[in-house]
Formats: C-alpha cells, sequence, structure tokens
C-alpha cells in the first residue's frame, strides 16, 4: 500500500522538484517524531508524503473532492482546500479509512484544538522539515523532541507573522487555535 501511494505522490508532484523534497522532508521528520512520542511510523511517514498531493490541482478538481460543507466553510481561506482534498484522496481512492491520518492531513495548515501526537507531528514537521530551509528549522525540530505543544504554539505563531508581513490578516479561527496551545503550554487547556 504505501508503496502505491508513493507512486503517486512522485507522479503527481513529479514535476515541482521542491515540493517533492519537502514531502520527503515532511514524511521522515515526521517518522523521527513519531519514533520518539511512541506512535505509528508508518502512519506518520503516511500523512507526511499525502498531506500536500493536491497542492496544485486546480480549484475545480479540489472542490470536486470535497463536501459542500468544507467548500462554505473556508469559502474565504482556499489555501485549506488543498488539505481536505488530500485527506479525501487518500480515503476515496486508497481506501485509508484511518481517521488519524486523515485529520492529521486536513488540519496541516492551521492546526486545530485537541490535536492528536499524529496530528501535532504532522503540523511540526511540516514547518521544520529541513528541505524547506527555514533558518529555524533545527530549533523547532529540537523544541519539538522536548515538547510538542510548544513547537506548535511556535510555528502557529510563525506562521501566522508570516501572513502579517505579507500584508494579511489571520482568521479567526487561526487566532483561537493558537490562544488554545498558548493556554495548552502554560497548563491551563488540556
Ligand atoms: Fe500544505
Ligand atoms: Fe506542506
Amino acid at each position: 500500500m504505501i508503496d502505491v501511494i508513493e507512486q503517486k505522490v512522485k507522479h503527481k508532484l513529479g514535476a515541482h522538484e521542491m515540493r517533492l523534497r519537502h514531502v520527503y522532508g515532511v514524511a521522515e521528520t515526521a517518522q523521527k517524531l513519531a519514533r520518539l512520542y511512541h506512535v505509528s511510523e508508518e502512519k506518520a511517514w503516511i500523512a507526511g508524503i499525502f498531506h500536500d498531493i493536491a497542492k496544485y490541482d486546480a480549484l475545480e478538481d479540489q472542490l470536486n473532492m470535497m463536501d459542500l460543507r468544507w467548500i462554505k466553510a473556508y469559502v474565504d481561506y482556499p489555501v485549506i482546500y488543498h488539505a481536505i482534498a488530500a485527506a479525501n484522496i487518500l480515503e476515496h481512492e486508497f481506501k485509508v479509512h484511518d481517521q488519524d491520518i486523515l485529520n492529521a492531513i486536513k488540519h496541516h495548515v492551521w492546526g486545530r484544538k485537541n490535536m492528536s501526537t499524529l496530528e501535532k507531528i504532522i503540523f511540526v514537521s511540516d514547518y521544520c522539515e529541513p528541505n524547506r530551509g527555514f533558518e529555524d528549522s533545527p530549533m523547532i525540530y529540537d523544541m519539538a523532541t522536548k515538547d510538542l505543544d510548544e513547537a506548535v504554539c511556535y510555528c502557529m505563531k510563525a506562521s501566522m507573522d508570516h501572513l502579517i508581513r505579507q500584508g494579511l490578516v489571520p482568521s479567526e479561527e487561526q487566532i483561537e487555535i493558537y490562544q488554545y496551545y498558548q493556554e495548552v503550554t502554560r497548563g491551563e487547556s488540556k
């Protein structure tokens, strides 16, 4: 099954070399963190390699892979569509029904409250995998090995700061999720 999934990824992202390297980077980083946190390395690898599969699909193709409910919910934030579409492709085309893998893919852009360990691992790995070339990647990875929630919080703040620098406004949902993880790291929420 993993072979077939990998072939699909190579086929779809083959023309996007940087993206292909990114998804392998996420899969490998996630696998290492999964080993550390005693969650399935196989699940981490699958979620990592597949999370951006729909990134270059035409909007129409992404929408075709989604329920109206999701389309409406993120109509102002179509950046989320590639994540929902990827989870649906994995479920419908490859019959992967593991909700933890599907949720990790679905929520890789903003995260969500009450993420599972696997979801947090994918969220953080997406940000700190080495091929992305961010200066603070090694520091974030190191942080993730010590305190996953702290690393989640850091990545959320960094991606909102990135939006703000581009003159964009983070969504209310994104801010709420960030505030939730701030509370978690302060020991106020669970
Ligand atoms: Fe993505
Ligand atoms: Fe990604």
